[in-house]
């Protein structure tokens, strides 16, 4: 509960600019909260802690900006903080094995509750450890960039990369809440703000034609950090991608659908070396790929492939393939994604803007091409 109960019109306030939504998992279920100023909020984080030991995950970078605010919410638990380097590149095996060194050095036990505060490599290394750690502790996620919060923080799915292939090592395992303060967006560098919009315009091309040309129409509003644009996308982001986990949770079908890009982005990512290009970044591109394969496939025009390259440049977004690494490479790297089943590896596509599909129905040729294609000039 607040301190002091909240004025009439502030609560009215409160109520206009916060929003509620639920991933619905049956007795797994969870809220995810959206809203300004959230963490100044005191009644926000309590509520989902469920013993009285608690682990916050941050970075160099997000600690200084706002873990003070998350630990004045708590005062009076046995409350131990880690702060991991920043980067990528430290999104593996040994960086995970701090916030296990912490947890056992501070005598955390089954009840205690891990809090990831920072970006999606803080929350995917967070995750994990809260899945794995004594097989399983409490999880809540602050995601503090706009990627974590359209994205990440939300679904359960969490790892670390390997050197051969990202995001190889992890685990599906659900938060307990999700607490989404759009305020923290304010100190978020412009090129991370890009990558987040990334995923937000994903979200368009897969499932929903109208969202993109809001997108479109309020790309500048969105660039120059407006707050009720922002929270209007994040907030539709949000309900795609809970609506999507709802219904297929460990990645059977639906899901995939959400890795538009992806198969390509990992290929650049793992290629170029872990946080040269950022992950919206290196999605930015895979999806402008797999465009070009979707009209080479003859189901979208070509027409419709560069609006969808136009609409990522314009939010500051890379489309196209690094030219240093080969096409050879390329299908190598590919051929370790999570999507090759029995050796075929499927990729999503769009059958049209705004529907897309998880296929095999195309042929080496064309995926040659497509990547030969996807080169500057
Ligand atoms: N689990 C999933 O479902 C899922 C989905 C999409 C992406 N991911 C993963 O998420 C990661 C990318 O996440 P990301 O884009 O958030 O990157 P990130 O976590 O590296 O954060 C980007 C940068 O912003 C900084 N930062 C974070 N919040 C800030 C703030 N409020 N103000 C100033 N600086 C801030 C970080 O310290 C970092 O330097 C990738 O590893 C990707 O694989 C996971
Ligand atoms: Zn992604």
């Amino acid at each position: 509960m607040p301190e002091q109960p909240a004025t009439q019109p502030e609560q009215q306030n409160r109520e206009q600019t916060q929003k509620q939504l639920i991933v619905d998992l049956g007795e797994r279920s969870y809220p995810i909260f959206i809203g300004d100023k959230l963490l100044d909020q005191k009644d926000i984080l309590l509520p989902y802690i469920a013993g009285n030991n608690v682990l916050i995950v941050s970075n160099e970078t997000v600690a200084p900006l706002y873990l003070d605010k998350v630990r004045n919410q708590l005062s009076g638990k046995h409350l131990e903080s880690v702060v991991l380097p920043d980067g990528e590149e430290y999104k593996n095996i040994e960086t995970l094995n701090t916030i296990y060194d912490a947890l056992l050095s501070h005598h955390m036990d089954r009840n205690t509750t891990i809090i990831a505060l920072g970006g999606g490599v803080v929350g995917d290394m967070a995750g994990f450890a809260a899945a794995t750690y004594q097989r399983g502790v409490h999880l809540i996620q602050i995601p503090t960039t706009l990627l974590s919060q359209v994205d990440s923080s939300v679904g359960g799915k969490t790892g670390v990369n390997h050197r051969l292939g990202k995001n190889m090592i992890g685990a599906f395992y659900q938060p307990r809440a999700v607490i989404i303060d759009t305020g923290t967006l304010e100190t978020l560098p412009d090129r991370e703000l890009s990558s987040g919009l990334a995923e937000v315009i994903k979200y368009g091309l897969i499932k929903d034609r109208d969202f993109l040309n809001w997108i479109k129409t309020n790309i500048n509003q969105l660039l120059n950090k407006e707050r009720s644009a922002l929270a209007y996308a994040i907030e539709i982001s949000c309900k795609t991608k809970a609506e999507v986990v709802a219904t297929d949770e460990k990645e059977s079908g639906q899901r995939a659908l959400l890795n538009l890009g992806h198969t390509f982005g990992h290929a650049i990512e793992t290629g170029m070396g872990y946080g040269k290009w950022l992950h919206g970044e290196a999605v930015a591109t895979g999806m402008c790929m797999a465009a070009r394969m979707s009209a080479l496939l003859g189901w979208i025009s070509p027409a419709e492939v560069d609006d969808t390259i136009s609409i990522l440049k314009q939010a500051g977004l890379p489309t196209e393939a690094p030219a240093t690494l080969s096409t050879e490479r390329f299908l190598e790297l590919m051929s370790v994604d999570k999507k090759v089943l029995n050796g075929v590896l499927r990729l999503v596509l769009l059958k049209e803007i705004g529907q897309a599909v998880i296929t095999d129905d195309y042929t080496q040729d064309q995926l040659l091409e497509t990547i030969q294609n996807s080169y500057p000039e």
